[in-house]
């Protein structure tokens, strides 16, 4: 197992917690819903609020993930309310509110939202494994990665995600595990051996909606023609690194196959790597140009749960273009 190192955590103050939620997200002492925030008004209004009353903490969190040697920031957000829906709203909101000051988002294509809401049950995983879909389900294990987003028929690396556990409902939660593209020692090895050209195939992870009737709504998945490697103008290298890895467009499964998994390889190997165990009311926020993410499997659920876990994810607007989406 590589050393790592634990990711900077940041804790938000409960006097602060409570005051932003008293004065900006309770309506008639109830809180806005989460949906409230398809309004890009209510969006500017929270995110403008949040800079002013958490800026200490912004501060702190934009200069960790924008050091290229760290990369990532962990918020915790103190629980305030005994109601528990209450205080499971208000939370996920003043995370919103942060991530939003932070990163403004992509919108959610069904709710337009600036993050998607992912809820995981049993039934769900073993409709998703019945589907053959892999990495998505809190019980798959999953490889170190960056993310893509997709964008009409632009594929692109944002240049930060946000993660925020509404909750986990498992006993053994493990950890997120974060690599910097700075601590790999053969990045640039790799780099100039899989070159900076846009002539890649990867097969992308298709993506799920929750659905109340099936449990498993699912959107077709995509080929790409895109990079792996692209230099940017600062000289760091942005990796697209997401799905079925399919080789060149020329020589599918041929040595590109081979020398990409050996990267993934290194990364896993990797002497260094931060982690921050997952939590719920945890938020992480990665620097997703700069680095690779992955995760413990999420093993133990609770008995009495029905629904194991409940995350919100947002990824920034700006990015990096890296190739295109082919044609079904
Ligand atoms: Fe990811």
């Amino acid at each position: 197992m590589p050393a790592f190192d634990a990711a900077p955590i940041v804790t938000l103050d409960e006097n602060a917690v409570r005051e932003f939620c008293e004065t900006t997200l309770l309506e008639n002492d109830s809180p806005i819903p989460l949906v409230a925030t398809s309004d890009a008004n209510l969006v500017a209004r929270l995110s403008a609020l949040a800079g002013e009353v958490f800026f200490e903490e912004i501060r702190r969190i934009r200069t960790e993930i924008s050091n290229a040697d760290v990369g990532i920031a962990a918020i915790d957000v103190p629980v305030i309310y005994e109601d528990v829906t209450k205080d499971a709203i208000t939370g996920a909101l003043v995370a919103l509110s942060i991530s939003q000051h932070i990163m403004p988002s992509v919108l959610d294509r069904e709710n337009r939202t600036p993050f998607s809401m992912f809820n995981a049950s049993e039934e769900n995983n073993a409709a998703l494994n019945e589907l053959g879909i892999k990495n998505i389900s809190p019980v798959d294990v999953l490889e170190f990665h960056s993310d893509g987003t997709i964008r009409g028929n632009t594929l692109a690396v944002p240049d930060h995600i946000a993660l925020y556990n509404v909750f986990i409902n498992y006993a053994k939660r493990g950890n997120f595990y974060w690599v910097p593209s700075t601590s790999i020692p053969s990045m640039h090895g790799y780099v100039s051996n899989l070159g900076c050209n846009n002539d890649y195939l990867f097969d992308l992870t298709p993506s799920v909606y929750s659905n109340s009737e099936s449990g498993v709504k699912f959107i077709s998945p995509h080929r790409a023609r895109t990079s792996v490697f692209q230099e940017d103008e600062y000289g760091r290298v942005v990796t697209f690194m997401n799905g079925t890895f399919l080789g060149r467009e020329s020589d599918t499964g041929g040595s590109a196959t081979r020398r990409l998994a050996e990267f993934q390889q290194a990364i896993a190997n990797n002497p260094f790597r931060y982690a921050v165990p997952q939590e719920s009311r945890r938020m992480i926020i990665l620097n997703n140009a700069a680095g690779f993410h992955a995760r413990d499997v999420f093993e133990e659920p609770f008995k009495e749960a029905s629904v194991t876990r409940c995350y919100l994810r947002s990824a920034s607007l700006s990015g990096r273009v890296m190739g295109e989406i082919l044609a079904n």
